[in-house]
């Protein structure tokens, strides 16, 4: 006969860890420049994000694009001082493309593979706002299982003004309209079972899509702005913003607090 204790399952509480932590407090907020971003190179893998997308052609640093600060946080995220601006213009053509890109990436020796959770929040701003016919790539693996979009999407019709998420081919949450200077949270659930969180402003996300994102997260994971151009033709923007803050990923739980 089985002891009763043996079936007893273990309720020990464990916390989460961080296993990558992409928020912005080790980066030097008296210079607003974001200076620290252009110690960075392939050679000197330094601080926690790779920087090495951003419009290239005409000498700039990444910090020609970046710009660290209170303002650009989501004020919820008291474990946060401050938040990032990313930018991109009509020079922000990296290595020739015909994209316009300016991208952050994390800078980690784990793998950020498995059934983790991928946090970040993201504004988009009532200055400088994206224009909503071109589309924008603004949270994404190289692999494209999971993207954050807004914009127009190459290839449909009758999105323009939206925020979503695609993954595997179709739209999984979507807000038409986004309340510009609104912060918008969301929880990337990858491996499995997967998933997508979110809410708005400070209030705890819950999940809204449960299912496989069709990816294992990784590290190429890309915070930013690519734009794509319209059919092939050259692009007509002024300066386009996008505010990130609440950058990490915790392999348990998730904290739903924003
Ligand atoms: C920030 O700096 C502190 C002190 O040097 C260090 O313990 C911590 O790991 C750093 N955090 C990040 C995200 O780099
Ligand atoms: C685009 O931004 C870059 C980097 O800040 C700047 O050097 C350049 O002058 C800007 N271009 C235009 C057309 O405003
Ligand atoms: C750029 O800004 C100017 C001045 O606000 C505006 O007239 C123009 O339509 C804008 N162009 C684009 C492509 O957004």
């Amino acid at each position: 006969m089985k002891s009763l204790f043996t079936l007893v399952p273990c309720l020990a509480v464990t916390s989460a860890t961080v296993l990558w932590d992409g928020r912005f407090n080790n980066y030097s907020y008296a210079l607003r420049t974001a200076a620290d971003f252009d110690k960075w190179s392939w050679s000197n893998q330094v601080g926690t994000y790779q920087t090495y997308i951003y419009g290239n052609l005409h000498g700039e640093t990444a910090s020609s694009w970046l710009t660290l600060g209170s303002t650009f946080k989501n004020p919820a995220t008291t474990a946060e001082t401050q938040g990032i601006k990313i930018k991109i213009n009509s020079t922000s053509t990296w290595n020739g493309g015909p994209m316009l890109r300016t991208e952050i990436l994390p800078q980690t020796t784990a793998s950020l593979s498995g059934h983790l959770y991928f946090h970040v929040s993201l504004q988009i701003p009532t200055v400088n706002p994206p224009d909503p016919a071109y589309e924008h790539q603004i949270i994404f693996w190289e692999e494209h299982y999971a993207d954050i979009k807004y914009g127009q999407l190459s290839g449909q019709n009758g999105v323009g003004d939206t925020l979503q998420v695609i993954s595997g081919g179709t739209s999984i949450w979507s807000v038409q309209q986004p309340v510009k200077g609104t912060w918008y949270n969301f929880i990337l659930e990858t491996g499995s079972p997967g998933g997508l969180w979110v809410s708005t402003g400070n209030n705890a996300l819950t999940k809204v899509f449960t299912d496989s994102l069709g990816g294992n997260g990784g590290t190429d994971w890309h915070i930013g702005a690519l734009r794509l151009p319209i059919n092939g033709q050259s692009q007509v923007i002024n300066e386009t913003d996008f505010y990130y803050s609440g950058i990490y990923v915790e392999d348990s739980g998730p904290t739903t607090q924003p």
